[in-house]
């Protein structure tokens, strides 16, 4: 993380790893970070993964695509290698080959890359809704104006939340942009955090965006 950008995220660990989590960090995410992607083909990108249930889903979803997922929270990205790898073997099982991994701020590895994405997922980024934690909210204006600087033609930013004040501080961002924005309702897209609904709101709402 560049020192003059705020952190967007809490904790990098949580409870102490077992020892098969610590052999996959070691010995399959050195081999499935996103920097040898090829130029050609459909990429996805989501940020903020979790635990990365809806990384899996994509990449069942869109087995042709690369799905990268950004997460720098060491125990979800552990948690995601755990379940895309074959427990006996510990390698990563065959419906899972398309996902990429970096373990560390998405913006971080945007600054680097000159990739083009046809999807860019948020799902329940953050909402640090204490007034003197919002400058550490994701969504801001700049950083949405360089997201649509990674999408590919005719690609969309999908964000949802449940939090509904940080949805509509999202929306006022989105709107100082220029970008194109909706807020269909669609179905509910499930996660971890989404099931936690610690907003207490009857449902996430969604914002999709396009160049
Ligand atoms: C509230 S959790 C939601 C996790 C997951 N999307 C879900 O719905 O269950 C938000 C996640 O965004 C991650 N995050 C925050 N800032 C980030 C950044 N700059 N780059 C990548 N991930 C980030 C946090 O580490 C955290 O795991």
């Amino acid at each position: 993380m560049q020192n003059q950008e705020i952190r967007t995220f809490g904790r990098r660990h949580g409870k102490k790893l077992s020892a098969r989590k610590v052999w996959l960090m070691d010995n399959v995410l050195p081999a499935i970070l996103p920097k040898n992607i090829k130029k050609a083909g459909n990429l996805i990108l989501e940020i903020g993964f979790g635990n990365g249930e809806h990384v899996r889903d994509l990449a069942h979803k869109y087995p042709d695509s690369v799905i990268v997922g950004a997460e720098p929270f060491a125990n979800g990205v552990a948690a995601l290698l755990s379940a895309i790898c074959d427990e006996k073997t510990n390698e990563v099982k065959p419906e899972y080959k398309n996902i990429r991994i970096w373990p560390d701020d998405v913006r971080d590895y945007l600054r680097d890359t000159d990739s083009q994405f046809s999807q860019i997922w948020v799902l329940h980024p953050d909402p640090w809704p204490k007034a003197r934690h919002e400058k550490r909210r994701l969504l801001s204006a700049d950083f949405i104006k360089m997201l649509a600087t990674h999408l590919a033609q005719h690609g969309q930013i999908i964000i949802g939340t449940d939090h509904w004040e940080y949805f509509d501080w999202i929306c006022e961002q989105v709107k100082t942009t220029g970008l194109k924005y909706s807020t269909p309702d669609i179905e509910t897209i499930h996660t971890r955090y989404q099931e936690k609904n610690m907003a207490e709101t009857v449902a996430p709402k969604y914002i999709i965006i396009e160049k």
